[in-house]
């Protein structure tokens, strides 16, 4: 699978060898076995680079990563639009269980979510977690998922492994001369005739302006990393050899509570670890105050007119009852790109 070089490589994971990964962990995982490939051309390098990279989701020392897994926990915040895209890259393989790879995978927050939130559909995928974070891959190990340290652009996985991969969550973090190799690796994984699942926010939404006006000024790490358009994905999947479609996505934050108050406070919560802006909304002096935050950049009205598509979406942030509870629904339009690799 490897050379005696490779395996020795110390630090694959955070307290692991990759020879330890092999021998200790892997078998426990036969999708995972049965896909990874150590010894393509290039894997030494893409390995040592692996092991000299930090990322700001590693911890809140590098970053985000401690308060990002924090709000991960509760899995159901995002899972309409998981399932959404869950359901879009199993397309192409009605018939039959479906492998997908999640490329920027995190701790498996998605995994996760289809064994917490979707008996429906335990049977219907298997979901191998990638991640360029050691300490993310090593949370996901873990929690027991099947899961590989590896950046984007050079996948350890063989030709042909898996029926559909995402690339969803984060894809602006893959460095755009990065991007074209990160989209030729997923369809060169993914088997003939499996999808290929981009999913991302366009530059003149308003996720990508609280990117830049929040997230960016705010935090430790930062944020500055450039979103996408229609037109740069459209551009990425012809010269990648696989024309895609690409449609806006509906894709909200929704938290639940006991009362109006408690629906609001949790979700300003949430996306106060989620997006590391914390010690931001901390010095805004309480909930009232964040939940306004949210309904300046979060409010959409603009960016649905000027979609090509009408979409029915929500348009703000809102707060409603739904049987004995209060839901906050705080929207995110995105852009998502679908391709199918030629059968
Ligand atoms: C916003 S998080 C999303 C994690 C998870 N999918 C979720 O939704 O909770 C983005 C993830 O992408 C990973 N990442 C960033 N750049 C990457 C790259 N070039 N290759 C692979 N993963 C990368 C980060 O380490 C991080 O865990």
């Amino acid at each position: 699978m490897q050379s005696d070089a490779l395996a020795e490589v110390d630090f694959y994971l955070p307290s692991m060898t990759l020879s330890e990964y092999l021998r200790d962990v892997v078998p426990a995982h036969p999708l995972l076995g049965s896909a990874l490939d150590f010894a393509r051309p290039g894997a030494e390098k893409a390995l040592r680079l692996l092991t000299t990279t930090t990322t700001e989701f590693d911890s809140d020392d590098t970053g985000r990563g401690d308060s990002y897994r924090r709000a991960q926990r509760d899995s159901s915040v995002r899972w309409r639009g998981v399932r959404q895209l869950l359901e879009l890259a199993a397309e192409s393989t009605p018939e039959r269980p479906c492998t997908v790879l999640d490329v920027l995978g995190g701790d498996g927050t998605i995994a996760r979510a289809v064994h917490e939130h979707a008996a429906d559909l335990h049977d219907r995928f298997g979901i191998l977690t990638g991640d360029l974070s050691g300490e993310m891959v090593a949370q996901a190990l873990a929690q027991g998922l099947p899961a590989v340290r590896q950046a984007a652009d050079h996948l350890f996985l063989g030709d042909r492994t898996v029926d559909a991969v995402l690339l969803a969550y984060g894809t602006h973090h893959i460095a755009p001369d990065d991007r074209l190799s990160a989209v030729t690796e997923a369809l060169r994984v993914v088997r003939p005739g499996g999808r290929v699942v981009l999913h991302d926010f366009d530059e003149s939404s308003p996720m990508a302006d609280f990117f830049t006006r929040i997230v960016h000024p705010y935090t430790t790490a930062g944020h500055d990393y450039p979103h996408f358009s229609r037109t740069l994905l459209n551009e990425l999947f012809e010269e990648a050899g696989a024309p895609a479609d690409v449609v806006d996505f509906y894709d909200p934050l929704i938290v639940h509570g006991e009362t109006e108050e408690d629906a609001r406070r949790r979700m300003c919560d949430y996306v106060a670890d989620m997006y590391g802006v914390g010690s931001f909304f901390d010095t805004l002096g309480g909930t009232d105050a964040c939940w306004h935050v949210l309904e300046q950049h979060f409010g959409h009205e603009r960016y649905l007119a000027s979609l090509p598509d009408r979409v029915d979406f929500t348009p703000g942030p809102v707060v409603y009852r739904s049987h004995d509870t209060y839901v906050a629904e705080v929207p995110r339009a995105a852009i998502v790109a679908i391709a199918q690799k030629a059968a």
